[in-house]
């Protein structure tokens, strides 16, 4: 694309932006929130942009809204400061879990998102595993779904897998769990859960697979308050499991997660810096990085090269 490579940053995650713009050479875009007493937001470009091909980062992380209008104003800031090209980088997507209408009379928010950032001005999306693959219909711009599996394989690769069985924690994960049992050539396992009544949550019940004296490694896309995870946990000790491992790529952890996780059985809990920890901290936790994968996304994007390849 012509025009000059430009990153801004959201307030979400400026880390991970830094960290890419350094990988890149390119210096983080100048740019400035203002918050009215009235809770309005004032979002300004503070340097020229015409013509360029602009990325804005931004994940989703509390308050999530704010920083979902905060990214629809910057888009709509940089369009009307005449930007070429303008790609919204979500690396963990808002209301992604909102994908569809489960119950009636609800909001299928992850469409109402994506409707959102077309009307604002996107005009591509870069995001990195989504709930679900298929969200990226829900856009009529091109999207860019990277996924964390490379990342998370090859830490995983390190470690004695010689007795490891990767777990899905219910059918649904199972297309997922099975990218790493490919590129690990490990043996997999899925979770069956049913429901027993309309408003009962859903509970483990059987397994698929065979996970008896073995290390079982949980595989998800991402962990909030640490029910699935944590009831998976103990659901495969009591089908025999050695250990177990957790390994997704958002952190949401929200609630008491992180205590519900340090009191687990889970020995080891892996995932991404897709949304940035703060001062969540445990010592069972390893966190791998995505800048470079991003960083590589977005270059390929501005060079109109294969995003595919990087998942080779
Ligand atoms: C559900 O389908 C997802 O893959 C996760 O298992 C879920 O979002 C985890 O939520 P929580 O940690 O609140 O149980």
């Amino acid at each position: 694309m012509n025009g000059q490579l430009k990153i801004f940053s959201g307030r979400s995650h400026p880390k991970l932006t830094q960290q890419i713009c350094g990988i890149l050479d390119v210096p983080v875009g100048r740019s400035s929130v203002i918050k009215f007493s009235n809770e309005n937001m004032m979002v300004q470009i503070e340097e020229n942009v015409r013509g360029d091909d602009v990325f804005v980062l931004q994940t989703s992380n509390p308050p999530v809204n704010e920083g979902l209008v905060e990214l629809l104003i910057t888009i709509d800031a940089l369009k009307h400061a005449s930007a070429g090209r303008i790609t919204a980088v979500m690396p963990y997507f808002p209301y992604v879990r909102s994908d569809k209408k489960d119950k009636p009379r609800i909001s299928i928010t992850a469409r109402l998102v994506a409707d959102l950032l077309e009307t604002a001005g996107a005009d591509r999306v870069v995001t990195m595993d989504l709930h679900a693959a298929q969200i990226q219909g829900f856009f009529r711009i091109p999207v860019d779904h990277l996924q964390a599996v490379p990342i998370i394989a090859d830490y995983l690769r390190q470690q004695d897998l010689s007795n490891a069985v990767l777990v899905a924690g219910d059918a649904g994960e199972a297309k997922e769990v099975g990218r790493y049992a490919n590129r690990l050539n490990l043996p997999m396992a899925i979770i069956d859960k049913r429901r027993f009544g309309d408003d009962e949550r859903a509970v483990p019940t059987h397994l698929i697979g065979d996970v008896e004296g073995k290390r079982a490694i949980i595989v998800d896309d991402e962990v909030a308050t640490g029910g699935t995870l944590c009831e998976a946990a103990v659901f495969l000790k009591e089908q025999g499991a050695a250990s177990v491992t957790a390994a997704f790529t958002h952190p949401v952890l929200s609630g008491s997660a992180v205590q519900r996780l340090d009191d687990s059985a889970i020995e080891n809990v892996v995932f991404t810096d897709t949304i940035p920890l703060g001062d969540k901290s445990c010592s069972k936790f390893h966190v791998l990085g995505v800048a470079n994968i991003f960083a590589k996304a977005i270059r390929r994007v501005h060079d109109g090269d294969s995003i595919s390849e990087l998942f080779r």
